[in-house]
């Protein structure tokens, strides 16, 4: 058994005993240069180095491990593999060492100190292509160093660069790879194969090449050396483990999480899966909101990756059980037990890191279970709709579209309850269905562009309140609950504008109204107002008012406490007023004009007649 804290050292000793310099490890988060939001490879903040500066510290020889952050795959985490955090443990040459050192040292590295087989240890080097030639030089030294020629495999992918980026250092690379187990899958199965046998541990890559615009290469000044070591991957294997949760950097929390839900890790399969979700997302949660240049969950950039991120957590926390402040002892568990040696400035910032992500969850848990709900609600309509087109055509095949949740919907979802959309889609795909991406982004779009408009109506001051104004009010509401009637749950608001003219509004419905829904949505409005509806206001906090089923449109823009507006049993919305007292006073509504407004919003325009 070799400890997480055992191999961090072992890596450092190794290479601080042949002339490298450990330089420690930097913030997480990119610093703008590369355009990359999170620190993705132990490489990355040296990129000046690579490409001829001189090192701050003087050496030519650096060493390190690394915390990286890697969100491409967030909705794969909950397999044995997949983490977004990360460590590299890393070493480079700056136009010191090359190929022969660097061959020899991983080789050295892998049978002496972690106790590999030198006989089952493969290699993979770059095949050369148009631009690049074939890394013979590599071979020779790999054979040298100590690798069987028969373990060495030439592949086009070995390839190594900052994806997205220009103007940065790159070139051949030569991985490493050890088998999990020796029942190969067929007489071919070789380092090559992927049936999961073969597990890369390793990459050296030869920065030797700057990549310029348009796939072009020019040599660098310096041959350099840029190595990374993949630490939770080594840790398992080196223990012979084939899942990553089980290494030490878990085991605290996973026993945490048993214990208080009463399962043993691994007995039941989506139990598991939340575990690790929860286990990863609050390791990155630590380590992000805990970084030097810390951030905290936004609506925008890096910030909505860690939103997203902790919000899967507390989802999965909610799932299986688990509360907030379970959520809490995992983090301190991470903070106190496992990285305060090697991240000290976790603990210095421990009471920060809890606070925030308790300000986190209490904003989310307000919201969730009622958009669980919701989301129940859109799921349970189509299923409605496909039995419905079944049973009125037996012949009848669901296509993709039936089982795909509109993008308007996932959009409501976020904006209402603040459902990331991925998440959406991951809760969607648990019930085989799928999201509308492209409708998500236009509803985002309109959205923004309606927030837009309103913020340039309220400047303009066009929201006076006036007897007639007061009165459009309670109609709108009336109108709202009418049109849920007769269009369907689905129709809600989407915007409004009064003016002692009339009222005017927009909701969310996918087709022109027929004249008979016109007078049907009129006829329910008149209806309750002739049963004079008394309206009354009552204050409670926003969450309650979400909880008893209140009508709302933002719910977070709005303040701690609400108003919510009753109107009999007709109508029920948080709204900031003014309204009358009761529906006689509004005399009679009339629907004028029925028309488009944008891609899936109809506008009414309508008056009320003395
Ligand atoms: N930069 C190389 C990698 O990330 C070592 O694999």
């Amino acid at each position: 058994m070799i400890t997480s804290k055992q191999l961090r050292e072992a890596w450092l000793n190794f290479y601080k005993e042949r002339g490298h310099e450990d330089i420690g490890a930097v913030s997480l988060i990119g610093d703008g240069s590369t355009g990359v939001m999170f620190n993705v490879a132990g490489m990355q903040p040296l990129m000046p180095y690579l490409l001829g500066a001189k090192h701050p510290s003087g050496k030519t020889r650096l060493c390190n491990v690394q915390g990286c952050v890697r969100t491409v795959d967030i909705e794969a985490v909950g397999d044995e593999s997949h983490f977004t955090f990360f460590e590299m443990m890393g070493n480079w040459s700056l136009g010191d060492y090359f190929k022969e050192e660097k061959t020899k040292w991983t080789f050295d590295f892998l049978t002496k100190v972690i106790g590999f087989d030198k006989n089952k240890i493969c290699s993979t080097v770059f095949a050369g292509n148009d631009a690049v030639a074939r890394d013979d030089e590599a071979v020779n030294c790999l054979i040298k160093a100590g690798v069987k020629k028969e373990n060495i495999f030439y592949l086009k992918d070995n390839w190594w660069e900052l994806e997205g980026t220009v103007n940065t250092p790159c070139g051949p690379d030569n991985e490493w790879f050890y088998p999990r187990h020796d029942k190969p899958c067929s007489d071919h199965c070789d380092a090559t194969c992927e049936c999961g046998r073969w597990v890369e541990v390793g990459n050296d890559v030869y920065m030797q090449y700057k990549k310029l615009e348009g796939e072009k290469f020019e040599p660098l000044k310096n041959k350099n050396v840029d190595t990374g070591f993949g630490f939770e991957r080594l840790l398992m294997y080196v223990n012979g483990l084939t899942d990553g949760y089980t290494t030490d950097l878990f085991a605290g929390v996973i026993n945490y999480m048993s214990k208080k839900l009463g399962v043993s890790y691994g007995d039941d399969k989506d139990i598991t899966k939340s575990m690790r979700v929860i286990a990863d997302h609050m390791r990155t949660t630590v380590m992000l909101i805990g970084d030097i240049n810390g951030i905290l969950p936004s609506n925008v950039g890096a910030g909505y990756i860690l939103r997203r991120i902790m919000r899967r957590a507390i989802r999965h926390a909610k799932k299986i059980g688990l509360i907030g402040e379970d959520l809490l002892n995992i983090c301190r568990i991470y903070i106190e037990e496992v990285y305060n040696e090697a991240y000290p400035l976790l603990v210095e910032k421990k009471d920060y890191i809890l606070s925030s992500i308790t300000a986190e969850f209490d904003k989310f848990s307000k919201t969730i279970e009622t958009g669980l709900k919701e989301f129940d609600k859109l799921v349970n309509g189509i299923y409605r709709k496909q039995e419905f087109m079944k049973k009125s055509n037996p012949n009848y095949v669901v296509t993709d579209e039936d089982n795909t949740i509109s993008g308007k919907a996932a959009f409501r979802l976020y904006e209402t309850y603040g459902f990331p959309v991925e998440m959406t889609e991951e809760l969607a795909s648990e019930k085989g269905l799928s999201v509308d991406l492209n409708g998500y982004k236009q509803a985002e779009k309109e959205h923004q562009e309606l927030a837009r408009a309103n913020a340039q109506n309220a400047k303009s001051g066009l929201a006076s309140s006036g007897e007639i104004e007061t009165k459009y009010h309670t109609a709108t509401h009336l109108l709202n609950a009418a049109l849920k009637k007769v269009v369907g749950e689905t129709s809600h608001q989407m915007g409004s504008n009064i003016n002692a003219e009339r009222l005017r509004f927009d909701f969310a419905c996918d087709h022109k109204l027929s004249e008979q829904e016109i007078k049907k949505v009129e006829e329910i409005v008149n209806n309750w107002i002739s049963q004079d509806l008394v309206v009354t206001k009552e204050e409670m906090t926003k969450q309650k008012a979400v909880e008893i089923g209140a009508e709302h449109q933002f719910i977070e823009r709005y303040p701690d406490i609400v108003s919510v507006f009753t109107i009999g049993d007709a109508s029920k919305e948080i709204c900031t007023g003014p309204h009358v007292k009761s529906t006689k006073e509004l005399g009679v509504f009339k629907i004028k004009k029925e028309e488009a407004s944008s891609a899936g919003v109809r506008r009414i325009k309508a008056q009320l007649q003395p």
